[in-house]
């Protein structure tokens, strides 16, 4: 069955709010994206059933401990993540980039230096810069054509050396539109042994992540850009998130993925952003039928998820070219 329009529209309460008797029509999706029934449901149950803190043995904490589970587990099937616990929840990318910039500035040392990108979004550039300039490292920049709004190969091979450390850069930009071709990227950089963190917020939402395949070390994201709440997802590879150091207090456990979730967390955003990826499962799996054999490789789930994100890609495609043909016809 091809994706049914009505039937995922009615999933979404806020597209029947109607003010002054027109309907609402939401035009900032690159700052948020609004959210599904499932999504209201999941928070609104957590905050019900399970509402409390973790570890304790009592009902409601053993049932929130089994539901933030199934949250990173969710995560881990929509990036193809080999393992549930390298998923790390916090409040948006921007503040996870910051603590996690902090973790990994151990491993630097002055005169080290990492390399940035002209075309990301602050979020991945104003933390290492901070870094650059506490621990003394030096910053060097990739930028891109002006000519074809890509990153140059060549260029990036001339900026790195032994010395780099670190390379930040987007998977897609949200100024431009442009797709990177992260997995060379990351060849690249490990080539030289840098790490690689790659900023999948303007990505994730129109198609498929995947880490394994991408071959990055960490990877961030906000579910709130794919319909679920204000949140962010961290991921990294879990033989380093085991060696590096965690910004948390002295009795937090040093085991991932709590290592680098400081403090009590989002409970009802984490039930949320499962339920985010419930939506694209349900998707991938009523609507998407056709796609499920090109995924044939991949865990159940993310085979559902893949499936979908690929049907709402070649649906935008079309929505967008019918745009652009459009405005460029005024
Ligand atoms: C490409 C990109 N990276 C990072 C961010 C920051 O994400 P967050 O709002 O989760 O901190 C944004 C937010 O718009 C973004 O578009």
């Amino acid at each position: 069955m091809p994706l049914n329009h009505s039937e995922i529209r009615a999933q979404f309460p806020s597209l029947s709010v109607v003010d002054n008797k027109q309907p609402r029509i939401y035009l900032d999706n690159p700052g948020g994206t609004q959210v599904s029934q499932r999504v209201i449901e999941r928070m609104t149950q957590y905050l019900i059933n399970c509402n409390a803190n973790d570890g304790g043995k009592f009902r409601t904490s053993l049932d929130s401990d089994a539901l933030l589970a199934e949250a990173h587990q969710a995560m881990a099937a929509l990036l193809n993540a080999p393992s549930p616990s390298e998923i790390v929840f916090g409040n948006n990318m921007t503040s996870l980039t910051f603590s996690f910039s902090r973790s990994l500035a151990h491993l630097f040392k002055p005169g080290d230096e990492i390399l940035l990108t002209r075309m990301d979004h602050e979020a991945n550039i104003s933390p290492w810069l901070q870094i650059a300039c506490e621990c003394d490292l030096n910053v060097k920049w990739l930028d891109f054509s002006i000519e074809t709004y890509r990153y140059e190969m060549e260029t990036l091979s001339q900026l790195l050396s032994n010395r780099t450390k670190l390379v930040a850069v987007n998977y897609a930009s949200n100024a431009l539109g442009t797709i990177n071709d992260v997995k060379t990227i990351s060849a690249k950089a490990h080539s030289v042994g840098a790490l690689v963190y790659v900023d999948a917020v303007h990505y994730l939402p129109h198609g498929c992540t995947d880490v394994q395949d991408i071959g990055c070390d960490f990877l961030a994201c906000s579910p709130y850009k794919f319909c679920g709440p204000h949140q962010g997802v961290l991921w990294g590879k879990a033989e380093l998130l085991e060696q590096i150091q965690g910004y948390n207090v002295r009795p937090a456990m040093n085991y991932l993925p709590t290592k680098f979730e400081t403090g009590t967390q989002n409970h009802e955003g984490q039930a949320g952003s499962l339920a985010a990826v419930e939506h694209l499962v349900w998707i991938g799996k009523t609507m998407a039928q056709e796609y499920h054999e090109q995924f044939a490789g991949y865990s159940e789930s993310t085979k559902y998820i893949y499936s979908a994100m690929t049907a709402i890609k070649d649906y935008e495609e079309k929505l967008s070219y019918r745009l652009i043909n459009g405005l460029q016809a005024i």
